[in-house]
C-alpha cells in the first residue's frame, strides 16, 4: 500500500496512475502557493498610503527570457498530456498473452466466464502477475466496470463490447463497483476480484463446476438458431464461409473493407443488410431480439475458433 493513499495499488496501472496524481497534485500546488504568495506579498506592498513606487513597470525582463519560460511551460503542458494519455491508451490495448475473461452486465449484477466455461456471479477470480483482458457487454444500460484498487474503470453498453486489461501486483479481495447510474438498486451492484497465485487460481478453476466454454456454447447455438443452414461448410445456400473469417480483411460489395473482428461478427448478425460482403446477395434474415449480448459473444467465440483451428492444422 502507499503510505500517503488509504487505497491499495494492486495493479501495475495503479502505480502508473498514482505517479501521476501526485506529480500533478505537487506541481499545482507549486502553482497555487506561489499566486498566493504574489497576491499577499503585492497587497500589502501596494496597499493604500504605502510609499511603493507606482509608475509605468520599468523594462527588466529581456525578451528571450519571456520566450524561454512560455517554451518551458508549454513543454511541461505537453509532457504532462502525453504521459497521461500514454498511461489512459495503455490501459485499453492489452498484451497478447494476456487470459481472456468475458464479463457481461445487467441490473443489477456482474456474470463473468472463465475460458474454460466456469462461471460466477458478482466475483472475479483472477491470478497474480498474469494480465488479464475483459471483454465486456452489457444486457439492459449502460454500466461501468470499476476497480479502485487497480485504478481501472471502463464503461459497459449494451449492443457493444468495450475491453479493459490490468495486471493484479497483489493477492487479495478487492472491490468492484458499479461507476455508472443504472437504476434503483446501482449501489448495491457491487462485486469482489480475487487475486490468487497462478497455481491457486489454476486449482480454483479445476475445482468449478463444469461449464460449456464460449466456444462450445455458440456451436450449440449455430445449429440451434439455424445458422448452420446457410453458412455450414455444406451448404447448398450462397453465404459466406466463417472457416478462417475472423482476423481477415473483408471486401464489402459497396468497395468497403473491414476487418472481421467481434464488432463486425456483431453488427453481421443483428444488421445483415448494412455490411453486404462481396459477391454474396443480402439474403440474411437480422437476429435482433433474437440473441442477447451473451448469446452473440458466443457466437463470436465459435466463429473465433474456427480461426484458431484452421491455424493450427
Ligand atoms: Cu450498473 Cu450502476
Amino acid at each position: 500500500m502507499n503510505p500517503i493513499v488509504a487505497l491499495p495499488e494492486a495493479s501495475t496501472h495503479a502505480v502508473r496512475v498514482d505517479h501521476i496524481f501526485f506529480v500533478l497534485l505537487i506541481l499545482s500546488g507549486l502553482v497555487m502557493i506561489l499566486v498566493f504568495a504574489l497576491i499577499i506579498v503585492l497587497a500589502v506592498r501596494y496597499r493604500r498610503g504605502s510609499s511603493a513606487k507606482r509608475g509605468p513597470l520599468p523594462e527588466i525582463v529581456s525578451r528571450e527570457f519571456e520566450i524561454g519560460w512560455t517554451a518551458a511551460t508549454a513543454f511541461l503542458f505537453i509532457f504532462l498530456f502525453w504521459w497521461a494519455a500514454s498511461a489512459d491508451l495503455g490501459s485499453l490495448s492489452a498484451p497478447a498473452n494476456a487470459l481472456e475473461l468475458h464479463v457481461v452486465a445487467k441490473q443489477w449484477m456482474w456474470k463473468a466466464q472463465h475460458p474454460n466455461g466456469a462461471r460466477e456471479i458478482d466475483a472475479l477470480h483472477v491470478p497474480l502477475d498474469q494480465p488479464v483482458r475483459l471483454v465486456m457487454t452489457s444486457q439492459d444500460v449502460i454500466h461501468s466496470f470499476f476497480v479502485p484498487a487497480f485504478r481501472i474503470k471502463q464503461d459497459v453498453l449494451p449492443g457493444q463490447d468495450t475491453e479493459i486489461w490490468f495486471k493484479a501486483t497483489k493477492t487479495g479481495v478487492f472491490p468492484l463497483l458499479c461507476a455508472e447510474y443504472c437504476g434503483t438498486d446501482h449501489s448495491r451492484m457491487r462485486g469482489h476480484i480475487v487475486v490468487m497465485r497462478q497455481e491457486e487460481y489454476a486449482k480454483w478453476l479445476a475445482e468449478q463446476p463444469e461449464g460449456d466454454d464460449l466456444a462450445h456454447l455458440g456451436a450449440k447455438l449455430f445449429v440451434a438458431q439455424g445458422c448452420s443452414g446457410c453458412h455450414a461448410e455444406a451448404s447448398s445456400v450462397h453465404a459466406p464461409k466463417l472457416a478462417g473469417l475472423y482476423g481477415r480483411t473483408v471486401q464489402l460489395s459497396d468497395g468497403r473493407q473491414v476487418t472481421a473482428d467481434d464488432a463486425y461478427i456483431r453488427d453481421s448478425i443483428l444488421q445483415p443488410k448494412r455490411d453486404i460482403v462481396a459477391g454474396y446477395q443480402p439474403i440474411m434474415p437480422s437476429f435482433a431480439g433474437l440473441l442477447d449480448d451473451g448469446e452473440i459473444q458466443e457466437l463470436s467465440a465459435y466463429i473465433r475458433s474456427l480461426t484458431q483451428e484452421n491455424n493450427n492444422d
